[in-house]
């Protein structure tokens, strides 16, 4: 059976239409069981929907707190049957309890060869630090703040005339093939994590 995917997104959603191409063109052996956003007018959770999707908004009530919409969004996985998140452009650090109610199947994607420029703005960090290459990296998530171990990377190298507009479309483009690379991967089962060392064990 292949495995249920469940996206958090808050924005365009271009990493998600990625993976579901991926999905389609068959190159990627899963289903996208719910696409959730924290942001109801994101326009990636608008494409979702197009495209016959289960989605779930599931913004912060204005009185509820971080931990209460948490808890909304772990259930909505859980009931839509939900075996890996992959976070596309979710722009909230999950709380310590989300990241153990999915130990390890967690996905995140960011624009940085990291550990190089964590957090936000990273195309601006490379920019103004003046590295000749950034890329982007796909990784596991664990508790920090894109610390957990990497399972792709795609480097882009930056030229003279970059500004963070141009560095972002061509790091996207790597993003594009990240992502689907990376899960394909993941999904295969055949891994190990030593240290925080990702890396594929042969075919039996
Ligand atoms: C991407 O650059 C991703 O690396 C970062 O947020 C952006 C999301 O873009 N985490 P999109 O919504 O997938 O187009």
């Amino acid at each position: 059976m292949s495995a249920r995917l469940g996206i958090l997104l808050s924005g365009r959603g271009s990493n998600f239409l990625a993976i579901h191409q991926a999905i389609e063109e068959g190159r990627l052996s899963a289903r996208i069981a719910l696409v959730v956003s924290n942001r109801p007018q994101a326009a990636g959770l608008a494409k979702a929907r197009e495209l016959g999707l289960a989605t779930a908004a599931i913004p912060q009530a204005p009185d509820g707190d971080r931990a209460d919409q948490e808890e909304r969004v772990v259930a909505a996985l859980r009931q839509a049957g939900v075996d890996w998140v992959c976070l596309a452009g979710y722009m909230r650090l999950l709380s310590p309890a989300f990241v153990r109610s999915f130990s390890r199947r967690i996905v995140n994607i960011h624009p940085s060869l990291l550990p190089s420029f964590p957090g936000l703005d990273a195309h601006g960090q490379a920019l103004r630090h003046g590295v000749r290459v950034s890329g982007c990296t796909v990784h596991l998530v664990d508790e920090g703040m894109d610390t957990g171990p990497i399972v792709v990377q795609r480097a882009v190298t930056i030229e003279d005339g970059d500004d963070e507009a141009s560095l972002a479309a061509r790091i996207l483009e790597q993003e594009h093939r990240a992502y689907p690379e990376a899960l394909s991967r993941l999904l295969a089962g055949r891994w190990k994590i030593e240290g925080r060392r990702f890396s594929m064990l042969p075919e039996a």
